[in-house]
């Protein structure tokens, strides 16, 4: 069985600690540990974190392999630091039976960079009309507890409360993109003064904070788990902070791009900046960087959403909405919120490590660093500058809004269960 010994990292931003990886399992952590003939990775400097987990990737196998597949989509995802993903549904065929979200499960097993949990359709076909088999992805060999309709809003409230009532059964939670669907008809971007000046369709914060007002009411009354995606307004924080006041069982994520990027961009017509939700406000921006650091805000998901190029460079009123992330997502919030005093190493293990991982209930990620553990494990040189170069993605897309710009930080080892499948910033 093959050994590596981590020297030096800082384990959450901590103490200079060595780690000590036997097969698949963390053996030891500790002071001056003896290399006894382990591969010996020198991590002075560096931070080591929980894996990276993901509750929101687009894989897009099967049906849009052009775009991404599940073997470039988890070799992006180790290359980000990632230990595990959730693959969203919204596939061709969507992923609303256990035949398709167990093959999505296998296609994870055969990739080997990380570990894919499939997310199951609410409704069949996305349409929202009538509700997927939910108990049947959650028996099948995916073990399915992660619900969404994602990039289509469930927004029938007796079809909600029925999905929300029928995974109580199973410990499942429905993962809501609350968007109401009459309010941003032709919405091309966020409702404001920048889309009064450009005459492009608005998409106002209440066709968002409507639905999650509704959904948390929802929830409480069925006694269900409800997970918010993607908030993008300060308005959604309040609704979640109030529903946590209360207790009731509701989490929510935030994409890297919303706690970076304001609509403000969209001025340059680039439709690399045309994403669902849309890029908000500066003020926007400010609550939800603060509902992240009070923990009102659980999560960091990634939404990679990855687009072939026709499909992204094209006019603004054409083009796919999303952006790539999970190759970015760590520097990102390197940059907005460690930088900025918002949150600690330790803060961002919880936020991108523990918490989207006990959101999804997986086995064997977000784990502590400490001996007996699976060794999924990220290690991040902090120190590093440089500018993103799409060209050396390893996603099959290249959509990222950050092309050429300077963000901080580098993954430079992820371990998977005690495997390197990235060694010194390369794919192994
Ligand atoms: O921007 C987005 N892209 N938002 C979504 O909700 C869906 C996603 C996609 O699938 O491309
Ligand atoms: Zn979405």
């Amino acid at each position: 069985m093959s050994k590596t010994l981590i020297r030096g990292a800082k384990v959450l931003g901590g103490q200079a600690l060595d780690v000590l990886i036997d097969g698949e399992t963390v053996a030891a952590v500790g002071a001056g540990l003896d290399a006894d003939g382990a591969q010996v990775v020198e991590a002075d400097g560096q931070i080591l974190l929980p894996g990276l987990v993901d509750l929101h990737t687009h894989l897009r196998e099967p049906g849009r392999e052009d775009s991404e597949t599940v073997l470039t989509g988890t070799r992006a995802a180790a290359f980000g630091g990632y230990t595990a993903v959730h693959a969203m549904a919204n596939t061709f065929p969507v992923a609303d039976t256990a035949g398709v979200v167990e093959q999505v499960w296998r296609l994870g097993r055969e990739s080997g960079y990380c570990d894919v949990q499939p997310v199951g359709a609410v409704t069949v076909g996305l349409e929202g009309k009538q509700l997927a088999e939910l108990g049947a992805m959650h028996e099948s060999a995916a073990s399915v507890r992660v619900f969404s309709d994602d990039g289509k809003c469930v927004d029938d409230a007796v079809i909600m409360r029925r999905a929300l009532e029928y995974v109580k059964a199973f410990d499942g939670v429905i993962a809501q993109h609350a968007q109401e669907p009459r309010l941003t008809e032709g919405a091309q971007m966020n409702e404001g003064t920048v889309s009064a000046e450009l005459g492009l369709g608005g998409w106002p914060a209440v066709a968002e904070e409507s639905i999650i007002a509704r959904d948390v009411l929802l929830a409480a009354h069925v006694g269900s788990r409800l997970h918010i995606c993607h908030l993008s307004t300060a308005g959604s924080v309040e609704i979640v902070r109030w529903a946590k006041s209360k207790g009731w069982n509701v989490t929510a994520e935030v994409t890297p791009h919303h706690l970076l990027l304001t609509d403000e961009l969209v001025r340059s017509y680039d439709p690399v900046y045309k994403v669902n939700p849309p890029l908000r406000t500066e003020a926007d921006v400010r609550a939800l960087r603060e509902a992240l650091a009070d923990g009102t805000i659980d999560c960091v998901a990634t939404d990679h959403a990855p687009h072939p190029h026709e499909d992204k460079d094209c006019e603004w009123g054409a083009a796919a909405m999303g952006m790539v992330g999970l190759e970015t997502a760590l520097s990102v919030v390197q940059h907005t919120m460690v930088e900025t005093g918002l949150l600690d190493w330790a803060g961002v293990a919880d936020r991108m490590s523990f918490r989207p991982a006990a959101i999804g209930r997986l086995a064997g990620q977000g784990r502590p660093v400490s001996a007996g553990e699976p060794a999924n494990l990220t290690l991040v040189d902090p120190a590093y500058r440089g500018t993103v170069d799409s060209a050396r993605f390893a996603s099959r897309s290249r959509n990222t809004p950050y092309q050429g710009r300077e963000l901080p930080g580098r993954v430079t080892h992820t371990f998977l269960r005690g495997r390197a499948t990235v060694m010194d910033g390369k794919l192994v």
